[in-house]
């Protein structure tokens, strides 16, 4: 069964003095998530916010927040994601050594469950876990910065893991470099939630909508839906 064609904009690219106008903002322009990237400094190169954060913003709209975290070690602190509000939570394979755990933990506490690869990791690497996630993230930029130029192999992994899936429920997310231009070629592949920082929050507010436009249609034509 297809999978809906979705647009996760990521907060990274937001002002940082005013995230909760921002995600109000992103929400009635049209984003069917709100992607969250949580940094330590010691996973990737560059912090961002933790749970108190994601706290904060959780009134400020009622859609899926989608929480990208990119911490090592991330089971101490998967609790206090969850009671902060996140809908979905993703963890890295190669942030520890136990994902199992870290994939049953989220899900015990009443969560959906994502696992992420970097770009150098290969697929076989989530394998053994995709009865256990609801999302698998494909990182097309090597995570910590927005902005980063997608890395054109993502597009291939995104079909292997595509056809890994199978018929399984899992929501196939790509991550870093999504614009207009690359989204055709990752929803062609088989990725069915697009997330995007710079291509949505370039432009001030009164272009969120219209950059969220631009890529669900460039998705939309990809797969030979209605734009
Ligand atoms: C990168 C983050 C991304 C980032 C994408 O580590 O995981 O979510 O915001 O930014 P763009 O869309 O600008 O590549
Ligand atoms: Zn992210």
């Amino acid at each position: 069964m297809t999978r809906p064609l979705l647009i996760a904009p990521s907060i990274l690219a937001s002002d940082f003095s005013k995230l909760g106008e921002d995600v109000r903002a992103v929400d009635q322009a049209g984003g069917d998530w709100i992607h969250l990237d949580v940094m330590d400094g010691h996973f990737v190169p560059n912090i961002t916010f933790g749970p108190d954060v994601v706290k904060a913003l959780r009134p400020h709209s009622r859609k899926i927040f989608d929480v990208h975290l990119m911490i090592a070690p991330c089971d101490p602190h998967l609790e206090a994601f969850a009671k902060a509000g996140s809908d979905i939570i993703t963890v890295h394979v190669e942030a520890g050594p136990h994902l199992h755990r870290s994939l049953q933990a989220i899900r015990a506490l009443g969560k959906k469950a994502g696992v992420s690869l970097n770009p150098a990791t290969p697929e076989n690497t989530i394998e053994h876990v995709l009865d256990l996630v609801d999302l698998v993230l494909v990182m097309s930029v090597n995570p910590g910065f927005g902005g980063q130029a997608f890395i054109p192999a993502a597009v291939e992994k995104i079909a292997r893991i595509r056809a890994m899936i199978g018929g399984r429920p899992i929501d196939l997310e790509v991550d870093g470099g999504v614009t207009p231009e690359t989204a055709a070629a990752v929803t062609a592949a088989g990725a069915n939630v697009l997330v995007a920082g710079s291509a949505v929050f370039k432009g001030g507010a009164s272009a969120y909508r219209g950059n969220i436009s631009a890529i669900r249609n460039a998705g939309a034509l990809a797969r030979g839906e209605a734009a």
